[in-house]
């Protein structure tokens, strides 16, 4: 059986987090600063040309692990190590029952033989992984397997990424999965509340319902940021990348506000509600008691406010540090402000304590 990398699997120190997205790269190098506290020692991000990671897929490999070699640098880590994540899209996961007591050769026959009918394409095409989950709910006989796959070649490149850059992908996960624990650490929940991130990334927002740390719905839709560097691009005649970079400074006409960024923003509170009102008709769910909102398009000004404000619901950008110490290198401010864009790596980089 390939491996995906021991999807599930424990890493050992030092490890960074590695987030490679369609907008740029991410580290994050975090440490253990005792009593189950943790540290942040640096983090990084790097811009990717347009067109170098596409849907999630890598459309170009040197491009990519150029950016990675630089987001390494820039960051000043030492570790060799990465964990990576899938985007969610790309990975199946399903839950099986399978008997209790297999050994562990078994056991990966019954796995194989079990993914094949959910995988939908052949198995020789396709890294799988699995991780007993425990019991079966409603059995003692049985037990409860998480299958993972992927297609092996969408695995090999991002393991090509790192291998290019001189670093070695000890773990894969998966990003949703990544930016759940993150969430988890960061912010905690009372028992049966029910909690919804949302990841606004460049080209796809990703929703997740959590309910004790289960998710229990997932959905991706087609808005991102890219939407507004498009608007400035039309409207100021700026390349893409100027149009990026003065997005994220603000450094734009007066009139920028009110022509394309207020209505941005109305958009991307409908697109929320709309998902909000899908998965309340789509589940037996009524209520959602806490929404997140994180990825790099959380972050342009004025969007926790419309969408509390459209959906009624508490709304805050999520702080993936919170509660850490931080590094030498740390600046607490820049690290406010764009800390929900790091999400993902945070949750990569918490691997590192398995
Ligand atoms: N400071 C910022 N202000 C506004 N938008 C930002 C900022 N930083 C990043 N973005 C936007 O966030 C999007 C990328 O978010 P990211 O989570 O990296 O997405 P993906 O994982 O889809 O590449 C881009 O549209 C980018 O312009
Ligand atoms: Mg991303």
């Amino acid at each position: 059986m390939i491996n995906l990398a021991s999807l599930f699997g424990k890493a050992s120190p030092p490890l960074a987090g590695l987030d490679i997205s369609t907008s740029g790269v991410r580290l994050v190098e975090l440490a253990d600063a005792g009593k189950g506290e943790l540290r942040l020692e640096r983090y990084a991000a790097e811009p990717l040309p347009r067109g170098a990671v596409v849907d999630g897929n890598i459309e170009n490999i040197d491009q990519v692990s150029d950016a990675v070699r630089r987001v390494w640098k820039k960051s000043g880590t030492r570790a060799r190590l990465v964990a990576l994540g899938m985007p969610p899209a790309a990975v199946i996961t399903k839950k099986i029952i399978l008997p209790a007591g297999l050994s562990e050769d078994q056991l990966e026959v019954q796995v194989e033989s079990e993914a094949s009918q959910y995988i939908p394409f052949a198995l020789d095409e396709v890294s799988l992984d699995f991780d007993v989950i425990g019991a079966a709910p409603n059995s003692s006989e049985d037990m409860e397997v998480m299958l993972a796959a992927a297609r092996r070649e969408k695995v090999e490149d991002r393991v090509a990424i790192a291998e290019a850059a001189g670093l070695t992908a000890t773990v894969m996960d998966i990003e949703s999965y990544a930016a759940r624990s993150a969430l988890e650490r960061a912010a905690s929940a009372k028992p049966g509340q029910i909690t919804a991130l949302f990841q606004l990334g460049a080209q796809a927002t990703h929703m997740s319902v959590l309910i004790d740390g289960d998710s229990v719905y997932e959905r991706e839709q087609p808005f991102g940021g890219t939407q507004l560097t498009q608007d400035i691009v039309r409207a100021y005649g700026l390349s893409f990348e100027e149009a990026e970079a003065r997005k994220k400074s603000g450094d734009l006409p007066e009139n920028y506000r009110a022509d394309l960024l207020t209505p941005f923003l109305e958009n991307a509170a409908l697109e929320v509600t709309r998902a909000i009102q899908f998965f309340y008709t789509s589940t037996p769910y009524t209520r959602i008691d806490q929404l997140y909102l994180a990825g790099g398009c959380a972050l342009v000004p004025g969007l926790v406010d419309i969408i509390a404000g459209r959906t009624r619901i508490p709304t805050a950008q999520v702080t993936p540090f919170q509660g850490m110490q931080l590094g030498a290198g740390v600046r607490e401010q820049q690290l406010r402000q764009e800390g929900a864009a790091y999400l993902v790596a945070c949750g990569l980089a918490m691997r590192r304590f398995g």
